[in-house]
């Protein structure tokens, strides 16, 4: 093989590791730079106006209970979807920013009768610096 073309596999590959590395942290909306964000400040409204409709009462949807702090924190009944600390391994945003594999997890539903709309890449940003925080 050509020296020239050793260097370009050499580029390659060096530049297909550190894609593979933070590929999924780069697919998802930046973090908030608010500090101090709860759930009863910030978290909450969000949550009310797009999750709350099928995540409460007596059988919520997937078994989780989404007009509580309590509720978030507990999960479905799989177990946590909120990984206090590290919002990019928490299911609930994977969910929320559509990157889990099975697309029956994106949440809101995609095509939901009740019209409630993807969040915006702030509102995710915003859910993540709450997670990195420490999801008090
Ligand atoms: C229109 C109803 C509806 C709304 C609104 C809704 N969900 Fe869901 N959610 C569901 C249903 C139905 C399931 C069960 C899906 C399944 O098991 O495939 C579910 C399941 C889930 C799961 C578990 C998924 C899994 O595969 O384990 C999470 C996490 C979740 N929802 C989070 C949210 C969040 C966060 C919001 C708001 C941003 C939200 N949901 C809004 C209906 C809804």
């Amino acid at each position: 093989m050509k020296p020239f073309n050793l260097i370009l596999l050499t580029l390659a590959a060096n530049f297909a590791a550190s894609a593979g590395a933070s590929a999924q942290d780069a697919k998802l909306p930046p973090v908030s730079t608010q500090i101090g964000v709860t759930y009863t400040n910030q978290i909450k409204q969000i949550f009310d106006v797009s999750c709350v409709k099928c995540h409460t009462g007596d059988r919520p949807k997937a078994h989780l209970r989404m007009d509580s702090l309590a509720g978030v924190l507990k999960g479905t009944k799989m177990g946590p979807v909120v990984n206090p600390g590290d919002s990019a391994n928490s299911f609930l945003i994977k969910a929320v920013a559509h990157l889990t594999k099975d697309p029956d997890a994106w949440m809101p539903p995609v095509h939901n009768k009740a019209g409630i709309k993807t969040l915006t890449p702030e509102q995710i940003g915003l859910i993540r610096a709450w997670i990195d925080q420490g999801a008090k």
